[in-house]
């Protein structure tokens, strides 16, 4: 499977001006790698203005959340055919920020319908609040994923990712993050998920990604022996280096 590289900007940065830099050093900084699906997710009102800088297919947008309808009297929303319109292709939902804000596993179930009913690719957020030795966190994740794609079909399948992020580990440094070998029991727990309500090929078409503190000292080991297909990145995705050196650990 094809490395899958996301970048969430989230509420970053302050203004247009800014995001067009980055974007535009992050453009050149990637210039050289091949092989990996890139998808960078700036705040949506920047969205178009960026998506205007790039000619290339490398890279794909993307972005941060998306409403359950497609239009009408929603005050402040955005829907999936209005984030296609204005250039991403994908979105990302359930996302442990937007959980925290109160968005719960239905809504967000609504959500990811929505979006692959609009033909958009979801990247489905999914991590535990906190460990514990009884194995509760394994329950909610499992709850949170299977409850996020109990609406899909076999074959919307292949529009889901799954990003595993254990909210503890986000937007900390390398050393919070989870360690390469836990993220390989994650993402076999995923798989096995999936493979609970599909088949061997629906699962093996699901990219897993990790997302938690990936910087470019720790996405080497984390790609190589986490067995994922690629990352969710937050805070490095706004260093155009950093998040061009992470993406460069991927295609090794
Ligand atoms: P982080 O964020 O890379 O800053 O930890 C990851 C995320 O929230 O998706």
């Amino acid at each position: 499977m094809q490395r899958l590289v996301i970048g969430n900007w989230k509420m970053n940065p302050l203004t247009i001006g800014e995001a067009k830099k980055i974007f535009a050093s992050f453009k050149e900084a990637v210039s050289k790698v091949r092989g990996v699906d890139i998808v960078v997710c700036p705040p949506a009102i920047f969205l178009s203005e960026i998506r205007k800088l790039y000619v290339g297919k490398k890279i794909t947008f993307g972005a941060q959340n998306v409403f359950m309808g497609a239009t009408g009297s929603h005050t402040g929303e955005m829907s999936a055919p209005m984030l296609l319109s204005a250039g991403a292709r994908t979105v990302i939902v359930g996302h442990s920020e937007r959980r925290a804000m109160g968005e719960d596993n239905d809504l967000i179930r609504k959500k990811v319908a929505a979006a692959v009913m609009a033909g958009m690719r979801v990247v489905v957020c999914v991590g535990e609040t906190a460990r514990d030795d009884s194995g509760e966190y394994l329950t909610a994740v499992r709850t949170q994923l299977n409850t996020a794609i109990a609406d899909l079909t076999r074959s919307q399948l292949s529009q889901v990712v799954v990003a595993y992020e254990p909210v503890w580990a986000i937007g900390k440094s390398a050393s919070d993050a989870l360690s390469p070998s836990h993220i390989h029991e994650m993402s076999i727990f995923i798989r096995k998920i999936i493979l609970e309500r599909f088949d061997t090929e629906t699962m093996q078409k699901v990219p897993v990604v990790y997302g938690g503190s990936v910087e470019p000292s720790n996405a080497g080991s984390i790609i190589a022996d986490g067995h994922v297909d690629g990352f969710l990145v937050g805070h490095a995705s706004l260093s155009p280096t950093d998040f061009a050196t992470i993406i460069s650990a991927a295609s090794a």
